[in-house]
């Protein structure tokens, strides 16, 4: 996206208004009385064939009666006239549009959209929407849209799908006193998208926190990447929780892949924080905007009330926030002002006797400390107390440590003064809250913010390329044998291409090479019809396990057959593969599917009735890196098992870490050729014992 292009949408130093009108009510007026009132400072040139003064302003029939070069056209005229009108913008030299008009590809019309975009390709225009409310900065006195007013001032920025969510938003800034500077309606997204904005906002100086509401985004991985490069915190609410991505699946994966899941996985790649409701949102923007992230994992929680303080410490514990007594030396500290029946372990609890001095004096000490990490101030009104003066006294203890780089929040519980105080506290750059839970919620986010983005340092696994050229041959032999269905001894060349450590599968086309092959393994054998027809060999009847003799091998070889074939009469079957019959270990699944927006993904669950029924699994993005797998390893709620349950040792949870970044490598390399993959199940042994892959299966893409 020309960078140029979108300062002059985001910038612009004059604005023509195509379809500005001169009757009240109409958005072509609103925009022009919203330019006027906003204080926009450039030139405004409303447009409209046959009015001659909108609010005083003088009007031209088109742009090219304009002899002023134009940076920005807002376009306000019905969806018929918005082609012509790109087409006259585009001859005047205007590189940006912002085309608020509805009836395009959010109505069926994406023909609309593609003929605006041939248009505005061709003079190197970029173009937001259509469908939108327009744009607001508070820097820029801009108010280039048909929301009532610019938001509350701050230093967040919102990108918004939702144009109706953009104006709610604008309001709620004001009754919750969440500083925006840049408030951004984005629509269809028909050519400049949250990608674009995000990269032109990291060199935004009056933005410090990027807050999104996506309903769906276009392209997933040019979404990540934006992401990934921005210097500021960036939060999303995600709306649409549809399943979407999964897809009419015949591995299991595909059945387990959804919008959800994927989206999270994608915004902990992307180094997003998540917002779970738009409430959250402005609670987490207001903490992201104004304060650093927490860094470390001491936090202490200082009080005058103990009933909060026990509040917020279970919040902390819901949030996966660990809380540490303080060391002696603060408690020593911190006990000379504090009543004796307080307490100064953490939370400190400065009891309901606690004034403006001793809030000043402990906040002071506490955080400066080295031991500290973060802050979180609690305050319960009481009659002995002005909730004002304790926000004051919060904010010189802070001011003077000169400590910058360690978070604070507040909580003040109360009444009208606590909420005048609050606001006076979020004015002076310290975000406020009601109840010590949000507090803690918004400190949660800085730590996630500072946690993914540690996890993104690390470089994605690769692999070695001769695992890629492997595969492709046997890619290459699937394809012109005319399937897309692998067998499962072809899935497992290609895994062990990819270094993945699979039970050793051989086909037998008889039964007496099937004796043969039984007797290199070692008893007991695994049996299993190789057929590309048929995809779930259990239902089919095409396995047998645990068999000890030679005559057990030729029983088995029969039965496979005779099974499959009542099963799938015209199913093509190459024979039966003979492994060998691993040894217990924990079963999990490893596999992949390509979502529709972000393409290859890994997803890791442990297998059995968690699967089956709770489907309690985690995805990621491939490929991923090792501290990327090890979270996922803790995210499934079965995840303690792995940690070894009943006496048992605990799993190797290394060298499962080490398969599914492999794994994640491989269908990222072949991702042009595979649709879905499962290795399913896998066996993981004790610690230092390593893994099995007992089954594969993958699934090439139709072409
Ligand atoms: N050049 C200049 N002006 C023109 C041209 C042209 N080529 N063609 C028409 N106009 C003028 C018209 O003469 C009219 O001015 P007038 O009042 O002096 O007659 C003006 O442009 C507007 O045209 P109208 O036909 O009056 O259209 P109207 O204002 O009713 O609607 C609009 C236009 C607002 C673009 C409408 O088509 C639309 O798309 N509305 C939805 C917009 C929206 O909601 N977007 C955000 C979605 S997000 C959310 O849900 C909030």
């Amino acid at each position: 996206m020309n960078k140029e292009a979108l300062t002059k949408l985001m910038q612009p130093k004059s604005i023509a208004v195509v379809g500005a009108s001169a009757q009240p009510g109409k958005i072509g007026y609103t925009v022009i009385e919203n330019l006027l009132k906003g204080g926009y400072k450039g030139k405004i040139y409303p447009i409209n064939p046959t009015a001659t003064t909108i609010l005083n302003l003088p009007v031209y029939p088109s742009v090219n009666d304009v002899h002023e070069s134009i940076d920005l056209a807002v376009v306000t005229v019905p969806v018929q006239f918005v082609t012509q009108v790109a087409e006259e913008c585009g001859k005047k030299g205007i590189q940006a549009l912002s085309v608020i008009t509805s009836g395009f590809s959010e109505v069926g019309r994406r023909d609309l959209e593609d003929e605006l975009l041939a248009i505005t390709r061709r003079y190197g225009m970029c173009v937001l929407g259509p469908n939108i409310v327009g744009t607001l900065s508070n820097s820029d006195e801009l108010n280039a849209s048909f929301a009532p007013f610019l938001p509350f001032v701050g230093k967040a920025t919102l990108i918004t799908q939702s144009g109706a969510l953009l104006i709610a938003m604008d309001a709620i800034t004001y009754t919750r006193k969440v500083g925006f500077d840049k408030m951004i309606s984005i629509g269809n997204m028909a050519d400049v998208d949250f990608a674009d904005l995000i990269t032109w906002l990291d060199t935004d100086e009056n933005t410090s926190c990027i807050c999104l509401y996506i309903e769906g985004l276009k392209d997933g991985r040019k979404f990540i990447e934006a992401c990934r490069k921005t210097q500021k915190p960036i939060i999303a609410l995600k709306a649409g929780v549809s399943e979407h991505g999964a897809a009419a699946a015949a591995s299991h994966t595909g059945s387990l892949a959804g919008a959800v899941k994927v989206y999270g996985a994608a915004f902990q790649q992307a180094g997003v924080v998540q917002a779970s409701d738009l409430n959250n949102l402005f609670d987490r923007t207001l903490a992201l905007s104004l304060q650093p992230p927490l860094r470390g994992e001491k936090l202490l929680v200082i009080t005058n009330g103990g009933g909060v303080g026990v509040l917020a410490t279970d919040s902390a514990e819901r949030f996966g926030i660990p809380m540490h007594f303080a060391p002696e030396d603060v408690q020593v500290e911190l006990k000379k002002h504090m009543p004796a029946y307080g307490s100064a372990k953490n939370p400190v609890d400065l009891t309901g006797m606690a004034g403006n001095d001793w809030y000043y004096e402990s906040v002071k000490f506490a955080y400066a400390h080295p031991w500290t990490d973060g802050l979180v101030v609690l305050y319960c009104e009481t009659a002995i107390s002005n909730p004002l003066e304790i926000a004051q006294a919060v904010k010189k203890a802070i001011d003077e440590t000169h400590i910058k780089n360690r978070p604070v929040v507040v909580s003040m519980v109360g009444g009208t003064r606590c909420d005048q105080a609050m606001q006076w506290l979020v004015e002076n750059g310290i975000p406020a809250y009601g109840p010590p839970d949000q507090a803690m919620n918004a400190m949660a986010a800085l730590r996630e913010y500072n946690n993914i983005r540690n996890i993104l340092s690390q470089p994605s696994t690769t692999c070695d390329p001769e695992g890629t050229k492997i595969a492709r041959e046997v890619i290459a032999r699937v394809r012109a044998d005319g399937r897309i269905a692998m067998t499962e001894i072809e899935a497992k060349q290609i895994f062990t291409a990819y270094g993945l450590p699979v039970a050793p599968t051989n086909l037998a086309t008889t039964e007496d090479k099937a004796v043969e092959l039984a007797k290199v393994v070692g008893f007991p054998v695994v049996m299993k019809v190789v057929s590309p027809d048929i995809i779930h060999k259990s239902d089919a009847g095409g396995v047998k396990i645990n068999i000890k003799s030679d005559a057990a091998v030729r029983e088995a070889y029969q039965t496979i057959l005779v099974n499959c074939k009542k099963y799938k009469a015209d199913a093509n079957i190459h024979g039966v593969a003979v492994q060998e019959m691993a040894p217990w270990g924990t079963e999990v699944i490893v596999g992949s599917v390509n979502d529709p927006t972000f393409g290859p993904t890994v997803m890791f669950g442990l297998g059995g009735i968690f699967v089956e029924v709770l489907k309690d699994v985690t995805f990621r993005v491939a490929p991923v890196n090792l501290k990327q797998v090890e979270k996922m390893l803790t995210e499934i709620r079965s995840a303690p098992i792995l940690g070894g349950v009943r006496g048992e040792l605990p799993r190797d949870r290394a060298a499962l870490a080490e398969l599914i970044c492999r794994y994640a490598s491989m269908v990222y390399d072949l991702s042009d050729e595979i649709a879905e993959t499962d290795a399913n199940p896998v066996l993981v042994y004790e610690e230092g014992k390593g893994l099995k892959v007992v089954d594969a299966r993958i699934i090439l893409k139709r072409k």
